[in-house]
């Protein structure tokens, strides 16, 4: 419930989008938000307003004349009374309206006489989406600070392809949720690693581990909500990408290696979440090893470079988190690792607690001492951790000489 009591006032426009409209009132009710729907005379023909009113357990605002209010004030009423303004679908007229200070309608009057924050998806026809008129008014839109969400590119109602689809109702509900993230990470670029790794023994088999990426992707997903441009080189998982976040998927350690290096010097923090295997196969086998033929196999194992140790050592490298899953005697091991891989602040998780679930029990381990985190789920522990990893940056803390 990420939305819990957030009031959040969405207006429907008029484009086939609409109907998507209705999973967005579903989505954002069952993160705990107050959804009040109000649609422009359009996008009635698209869907009709009881859908909105069933989903919603609210009447739907129509026009500015509305006889049930008393002061005919509608637009003051609505925009009073939202936390948040989300226009979804938005079509190109209504964004050429806003964008140009309109106020002909209920919807456009109320976007005026708001006092919070604007967010707008974007549905048209691709040709609609690169005409210059449109893009001069989003241009003019994100002057003034209205916050655009897509359109994603991909096939349209019309049947064409191209840029102008809306977002699915679920990108859009991240999207609102990092709204009301403060932006600590504004500006700053995090890279970051998760998952496990896939060592190949042949063609079909390999050496890997359990690590789910589960708490690697929270905290990707974490710190894009606060604002950060996030690189997640991931491992093999089942998950999909957090929303604004700029995937890269590897397959090894030396893959994971080569793609971290490639990127870690233009980052501001590095957190390597990923376990990494320690060793990979000397020699991986072309074809698949056949039990009659090649009889049991011996395996030559390697050592991997540690990426982490790897990132640290650069001189003006990011500032780097590391963690440590440990089975016994967590501080000890977990301090001693984060001398010799000589960073700042690694985070340490009981394997038996974390591995696979949605939650988990954290301690972080710095400078300063150890700061044990309350259990929680995987998502509310990255939003604490990313608020530490701003803490001790900000005090511009490193690794004592030792
Ligand atoms: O040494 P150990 O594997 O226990 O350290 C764990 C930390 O180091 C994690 O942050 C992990 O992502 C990172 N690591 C790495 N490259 C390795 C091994 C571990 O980046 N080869």
């Amino acid at each position: 419930m990420e939305l819990n009591g957030k009031r959040i006032v969405l207006g429907v426009t008029g484009g086939i989008a609409a109907y998507k409209a209705a999973e967005l009132v579903r989505l954002l009710g069952k993160q705990g938000a107050e959804v009040q729907v109000a649609m422009t005379a359009a996008a009635t023909h698209f869907v009709g307003a009881t859908t909105f009113q069933a989903l919603s357990g609210r009447p739907v605002y129509l026009d500015q004349w509305d006889a049930r209010m008393p002061n005919a004030m509608a637009h003051i009423d609505l925009s009073r009374q939202a936390d948040l303004v989300l226009i979804a679908p938005a079509s190109a007229d209504f964004m050429a309206r806003i964008a140009n200070g309109m106020a002909d309608d209920l919807l456009s009057t109320m976007v005026l006489a708001r006092d919070c924050p604007l967010l707008l998806a974007p549905a048209m026809n691709r040709q609609m989406w690169e005409n210059p008129a449109t893009q001069r008014n989003v241009a003019r839109l994100r002057d003034d600070g209205i916050g655009l969400l897509g359109p994603a590119s991909g096939e349209q109602a019309c049947g064409e392809v191209g840029a102008g689809r809306m977002l699915e109702p679920e990108e859009i509900v991240e999207a609102v949720i990092a709204a009301f993230v403060p932006k600590s990470l504004r500006g700053q670029s995090v890279l970051m690693t998760a998952g496990p790794t896939f060592e190949a023994i042949d063609a079909v088999r390999g050496i890997t581990n359990l690590s789910s990426g589960k708490m690697g992707y929270a905290l990707a997903r974490a710190a894009q909500q606060a604002g950060a441009q996030v690189t997640l080189i991931s491992g093999p998982v089942g998950i999909s990408a957090p929303y604004g976040v700029d995937r890269i998927q590897v397959r090894s350690a030396l893959e994971m290696h080569a793609a971290v290096m490639a990127r870690a010097a233009a980052a501001d923090i590095f957190i390597g979440v990923a376990a990494v295997a320690d060793y990979r196969v000397a020699e991986i086998a072309e074809h698949k090893l056949k039990k009659d033929v090649d009889g049991p196999p011996t395996i030559e194992l390697v050592e991997n470079p540690d990426i982490l140790a790897a990132v640290a050592a650069l001189a003006d490298g990011p500032f780097c988190v590391g963690f440590a899953a440990e089975s016994q005697h967590l501080e000890a091991y977990a301090q001693a690792k984060r001398k010799k891989k000589n960073i700042p602040l690694i985070v340490a998780n009981l394997i038996q607690e974390g591995f696979g679930g949605d939650s988990n029990r954290l301690v972080l381990f710095d400078e300063q001492g150890m700061h044990p985190l309350a259990p929680a789920s995987k998502a509310q522990l990255a939003t604490q951790l990313i608020h530490h990893i701003v803490t001790l940056k900000g005090q511009g803390a490193c690794i004592a000489s030792t």
